[in-house]
């Protein structure tokens, strides 16, 4: 076996099968393309889907490929395990209709042991196979020479991981040898087995059928062959490792943690795990992040997200109490660059990615661990449960992940309430779907809408007045041929100007009405056959189906939705432009008053982005660009670079907006015919919706301008109350007030000080000469009883030598203090001379030799009871 570095196997593999006439495919992105059925590329496979089941045609059948890839479903075992990873790469031959089982088990053979490639020992090599596939056998056995013992059948042996291709299959192990166990079948000690001495380097999957949606099989169009070895495996068996992480891939990301951290890996099993989860976390999360993805709530960042704290808890286990990870981005960026170069180009923006989303979950980790604290205490002193209401209130309010809640609680030796906590869960889900079926509440409806058949068109895009007939009515859930006044009804009309809800804009308001009626309408949604189906109260008269009417929408309010759409646009394009190509619209709403836009991003903008977006935009408003609007194929629109949405389905034709050159987008909405038309654009707010989503809201047109009105009339106000008499001359004055404002604060600080001197003085007067001891007994007057102690001090620090007895009164209650000189405690006690002293005003108290504190209820009894203390030191 030679001893080889990891790219030198990823690059033996490639070359090896570009012997044998294949084409090299480039990794693909991890996040998948044109394919919804996965979260990310999870194999090699997985993105030449389109050749196995005969989409696409490759320009050569055999290719080979290393491909990085994302699998999800072990997160917790990374870190305890020599070979548990999230990111990992695939080294793969395939073969479309082309070769299929005796050239991949030949190629296989030759590339594993012969001396030019991996050399490794035969001896050393097993496989498996499925029972039922008999010429897999035959060739493993006679071609290939390898004897019965070293081929198992397995049942398990059929590659099969849900949509897309599968298959019976063939693995080829590799015995590290007797100091790895001694074969025992009974400890699953034999190959396939679950154990450290035989492993699994490379499957063989001989693709024959697909695995549909609705989970049935059918043959594919052609024979394939499907290859996969695990690189991380192979380079730990090349290089004699016990562990993956032992290899070239890793070892350089542990050492510079071991840097960062002052620990050593392999001395500790406590950190060893932490160093795993972090270097195994790092490389997929900067993977991830170069390909497109960021940290969020829900699909693919979540699970970014989720990798993210998890490497950040276990740091802590290695004392990190601070954003660290980002500085591992540039290791693993040289580590990979030769086959995979674009994590190094992106490197800085990964970086200030993870810090931004470290920074997020250190705050969150500070105050949820506050709150949870309060919550352990409280448990301890019941019943030793946390409350499934707490629990579930510090994830939802707090983002405090539950599973850190339960492993500290457990930490506690406290349980949490989990039914409880679930049950919240669901309900918050309901609370959400209702929520949603509100805003949606017209299409809540039953049979009467999926009955109306009749054509209705909209022709709103050009008009705002229509003459059209009235079709369809329904009032009170079912289909009526009139109405009356009063009452809100649905209907439909045969051509309508109105537009409805959809794509972030919202519906037309407007009235419909004829010589006999009149309808306002306040709301328009899809009926589920298309027609643009109206809600509105009849204002007079009978409204009858059939009627001619006129359809107008609200002029006014048409025209600031236009100016809004399209602002929006140039809005989305302009966040492109200064912030990058992340940037993706998450959200958006377009009403009349205003626009908002949420759009995919790590961190909160700064003034000077935000006010760069705001010009760009205003810039490209006052390039008075032409809006053209055309429906095209799909094809057509994506070869134009229309920018689609993430995730929204298109259909085989489009509409495309076209401001060219700024902006090109798919687009069902209404927009103005030149970015002139806009007149202005201002930012109102920038601010976070969900972690990773950052939300705009913005004006155009006349809103625009009243808001910069209103903010001049405000200044106009400052400017006229700081009596300046030119706009620049306003900030000036405002900071000759500030100054004056100091210069006067520091005046009445000294000012307080001679004050407090000339009592000091007084005070000094005061204090007597009583037994051998200098005695300060005396009454002050304080704001509260707290206050005694601040007084206390000040007398302290300027009569260091004697004994001093304050009393005070705050609105009939008696504060007593007395503080002794230290090196005079072993004659008079502080404690013992409030002991004394409290009674006489009806209380009690004490303390420490040097310090002690009272209270008493009797006022009327101070003078009483400082003449008796006197005495009593007069008495020692
Ligand atoms: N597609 C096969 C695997 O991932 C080779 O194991």
């Amino acid at each position: 076996m030679k001893n080889l570095k990891a790219s030198e196997i990823r690059q033996n593999f490639i070359d090896f099968f570009v012997d044998k006439g294949h084409m090299v495919e480039p990794s693909a992105s991890l996040v998948p393309i044109d394919d919804d059925s996965l979260l990310w590329i999870n194999s090699g496979v997985a993105t030449l889907k389109k050749y196995f089941d005969g989409r696409e045609t490759p320009r050569l059948p055999r290719i080979v490929n290393s491909q990085k890839a994302i699998r999800t479903n072990d997160i917790e075992n990374v870190g305890f395990t020599a070979r548990h990873h999230t990111f990992f790469e695939m080294l793969g031959n395939f073969s479309i209709g082309d070769y299929f089982k005796n050239e991949a088990i030949a190629y296989a053979w030759e590339f594993l042991t012969d001396e030019k490639w991996m050399a490794i020992e035969p001896e050393r090599l097993y496989v498996t196979i499925h029972p039922e596939d008999t010429e897999a056998y035959r060739i493993w056995h006679e071609d290939i020479g390898l004897e019965e013992s070293r081929i198992t059948r397995i049942e398990g042996n059929f590659w099969d991981i849900g949509e897309g291709p599968s298959g019976p299959n063939t693995e080829i192990f590799y015995d590290r040898g007797s100091e790895y166990g001694a074969v025992d079948p009974e400890e699953e000690m034999y190959p396939g087995g679950e154990n450290e001495r035989y492993l699994e380097i490379w499957n063989l999957v001989f693709s024959e059928f697909n695995h549909n949606k609705d989970h049935t099989y059918t043959p594919l169009p052609n024979k394939n062959i499907d290859t996969g070895m695990g690189l991380e495996r192979m380079a730990s068996i090349s290089q004699d490792v016990r562990t993956n992480y032992e290899t070239d891939l890793f070892m350089p990301i542990i050492h510079e943690v071991e840097n960062i951290v002052d620990k050593k890996y392999l001395e500790n099993d406590t950190y060893d795990i932490a160093f795993k989860v972090i270097a195994d976390h790092i490389r997929t999360i900067a993977f991830a992040i170069a390909d497109g993805a960021l940290p969020a709530n829900e699909g693919r960042g979540y699970v970014l997200r989720r990798l993210l704290r998890r490497a950040v808890r276990f740091s802590q286990s290695l004392d990190i109490n601070e954003p660290f990870l980002y500085q591992l981005v540039d290791i693993v960026a040289d580590i990979m660059e030769p086959y995979y170069p674009n994590v190094k180009e992106k490197a800085d923006f990964i970086k200030r990615v993870i810090k931004s989303e470290e920074e997020r979950f250190h705050e969150t980790l500070e105050d949820g661990l506050a709150i949870l604290n309060d919550l352990i205490v409280n448990a301890k002193e019941a019943n030793g449960e946390i409350d499934g209401k707490d629990a579930f209130k510090l994830y939802d309010t707090y983002g405090f992940p539950i599973e850190l809640t339960e492993e500290i609680a457990e930490q506690e030796g406290l349980t949490i309430d989990m039914d409880t906590f679930a049950s919240e869960m669901d309900k918050q889900r309901e609370r959400a779907r209702q929520a949603r079926q509100n805003s949606q509440s017209m299409q809540v409806q039953s049979d009467v809408l999926k009955n109306i058949q009749t054509d209705s068109q909209f022709v709103g895009y050009d008009v705002m007045d229509q003459d059209t007939t009235l079709t369809d009515i329904i009032y009170n859930g079912e289909a009526v041929d009139q109405a009356e006044a009063g009452q809100v009804i649905y209907f439909v009309l045969k051509e309508t100007p109105f537009y409805a809800v959809s794509g972030g804009q919202v519906a037309d308001q407007g009235t419909v009405q004829s010589d006999a009626f009149e309808i306002a309408v306040t709301e328009v949604t899809k009926a589920p056959n298309g027609q643009n189906l109206h809600k509105g109260e009849v204002q007079f008269g009978q409204v009858k189906t059939g009627s001619t009417v006129r359809a107008t929408v609200n002029h006014d309010e048409r025209r600031s939705i236009k100016k809004n759409h399209s602002a929006t646009h140039l809005l989305h394009a302009a966040l492109k432009e200064v912030l990058g190509d992340h940037v993706n619209q998450a959200g958006s709403l377009v009403e009349p008053d205003r626009l908002r836009f949420d759009f995919s991003h790590f961190g909160p903008m700064s003034q000077e982005e935000i006010d760069q977006v705001e010009r760009r935009v205003n810039e490209e408003i006052w390039n008075s660009l032409d809006v053209s609007i055309k429906e095209m194929p799909i094809d057509e629109a994506k070869e134009m670079g229309a920018m689609a949405l993430f995730g929204e389905k298109y259909g085989d034709i489009v509409r495309v907006v076209d401001m060219s050159p700024f902006s090109i987008e798919l687009c069902g909405g209404i927009h103005v015919s030149n970015t002139s038309e806009i007149g202005l654009f201002k930012i109102m707010s920038e601010s976070g919706t969900g972690a990773g989503v950052r939300r705009i809201e913005a004006l155009t047109g006349k809103a625009a301008f009243l808001h910069l009105e209103s903010i001049q009339d405000k200044f106009n106000a400052v400017k006229q109350q700081v009596k300046a008499k030119a706009d620049d001359q306003v900030y000036d004055k405002i900071m000759q007030l500030q100054q004056h404002d100091k210069d006067l604060s520091k005046q009445v600080e000294q000012l307080n000080k001679e004050v407090t001197s000339l009592k000091m003085g007084d005070i000094q007067d005061q204090v007597e000469e009583i037994n051998g001891f200098k005695v300060l007994a005396t009454q002050v007057e304080v704001a509260n009883s707290k206050a005694i102690r601040e007084t206390m001090d000040d007398f302290k620090s300027k009569l260091q030598d004697t004994i001093i007895i304050l009393v005070s009164d705050v609105g009939g209650k008696v504060s007593l203090i007395a503080t002794v000189p230290k090196d005079l405690t072993d004659q008079i006690k502080a404690g013992d001379i409030i002991k004394e002293m409290a009674p006489v005003v009806g209380g009690k108290g004490g303390g420490r030799p040097d310090m002690a504190q009272g209270g008493g209820s009797q006022p009327e009894n101070i003078t009483e009871s400082l003449r008796f203390i006197k005495n009593y030191i007069k008495s020692l």
